[in-house]
């Protein structure tokens, strides 16, 4: 019988566990890993690229984003002298924008603090902007084979069930137990192979649903899968709590044919990233409604012409529901000068969230105006 980890769990244990574990892993990962480009090399700051990219985001989404930012800025330096408008539009798309300003503003404390090296310890890299526990451990080992566990949801996944660990994930207690664990267990002569390999049998094997058990190399061990539990693990405390917003845009096209944009600006999704006039509620509000709000009136006046108006579109954040209209407004004037405008051919040159950027492909704004 496989022990529960609880206080029954011995150390005594964990040490024979330790190297069966890394060894199996480590031959299941060699027979069966993918070829990832980031995988084909020791280069920290292109290691770094692709973790940060792949924080929330899955390979296949991110793979071409890693190869355009490789190729747009193949060494750190060349990442620090670009503009955020820049980088902020190779990442537009990719959602969670936070990780292409810290990116930026990493590469360029990178290019001041240390001459453009990258830096060559685990403290240092976890000092960087946008890089935490798992990615300071992800990179100096992938890179420099420094003996540091990575723990992501694939860790948690596999090590939860394997153990049968029943400590939430999402606590500090959980946290604390799943590292130790992790480091434990870690290869510490292939820190960087054994890392690669628990997330790819994660990603690839011991999946969130209907993972292959039958044919699992760990099934005679796995606790969740003997106790027939495997969809109980990884255990969370909370639930997220989901917050619904209500977005109104509303597109000021001036009588040259001018659009109006704003960027945002305050601490709140998308920041730094461009977008129409908006006017959020907190329900879904009609036309009439929209039309008579003293901020559509502020910046739109009273005589104008509204051309279209959108389906609405729905975008699923991890803590938010988006409810978004978009109405395309012909005014009689101009606005002042200090707004940012440009025109349509222009438009795609701003970085746009990806909600308003199915709207522009939907929309053949140019046939509207
Ligand atoms: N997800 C996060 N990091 C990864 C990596 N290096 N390879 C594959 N998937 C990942």
């Amino acid at each position: 019988m496989f022990l529960r980890f609880n206080k029954a769990f011995s150390l005594n244990f964990t040490l024979i566990m330790e190297n069966w574990f890394s060894r199996e892993l480590i031959t299941w990962y060699n027979k069966n890993k993918r070829d990832l480009p980031w995988r084909n090399h020791k280069d920290p700051y292109k290691i770094w690229l692709s973790e940060i990219i792949l924080q929330q985001t899955q390979v296949v989404q991110g793979m071409s984003y890693y190869l355009k930012f490789v190729q747009k800025y193949p060494k750190i330096g060349q990442l620090a002298a670009a503009k955020e408008d820049e980088v902020l539009k190779l990442w537009q798309g990719l959602g969670y924008y936070s990780r292409a300003r810290n990116l930026h503003a990493a590469a360029k404390a990178v290019n001041e603090q240390y001459k453009g090296v990258f830096p060559l310890t685990y403290e240092d890299i976890k000092a960087l902007k946008g890089v935490g526990d798992y990615t300071a451990a992800a990179i100096s080992s992938f890179a420099y084979n420094l003996p540091y566990a990575v723990v992501d949801g694939n860790v948690y996944r596999v090590l939860s069930r394997l153990f049968g660990i029943e400590t939430p994930i999402d606590s500090s207690v959980g946290k604390k137990q799943f590292q130790q664990l992790a480091t434990k267990l870690l290869d510490k002569k292939e820190p960087g192979q054994h890392n690669q390999a628990i997330m790819e049998f994660g990603s690839q094997y011991c999946k969130p649903a209907n993972p292959d058990c039958q044919n699992c190399i760990f099934n005679a061990k796995c606790f969740a899968f003997k106790s027939a539990r495997v969809n109980e693990f990884p255990v969370k405390s909370k639930k997220i709590k989901v917050k619904n917003r209500y977005l109104n845009y509303v597109v000021l096209i001036d009588k040259n044919n001018s659009i109006y944009l704003n960027r945002r600006s305050a601490n709140d999704i998308w920041k730094g990233l461009y977008e129409f006039l908006l006017i959020e509620s907190n329900k879904q509000i009609t036309v009439q409604q929209l039309l008579k709000h003293k901020t559509f009136i502020e910046n739109a006046g009273n005589k104008l012409k509204l051309l279209h108006t959108s389906k609405l579109y729905k975008h699923v954040l991890s803590h938010q529901h988006l409810y978004a209209t978009f109405y395309v407004v012909r005014m009689a004037v101009s606005l002042p000068k200090t707004q940012t405008k440009t025109t349509l051919k222009n438009l795609t040159d701003f970085a746009f969230a990806r909600l308003s950027e199915k709207f522009l492909n939907d929309c053949e704004l140019k046939e509207i105006v």
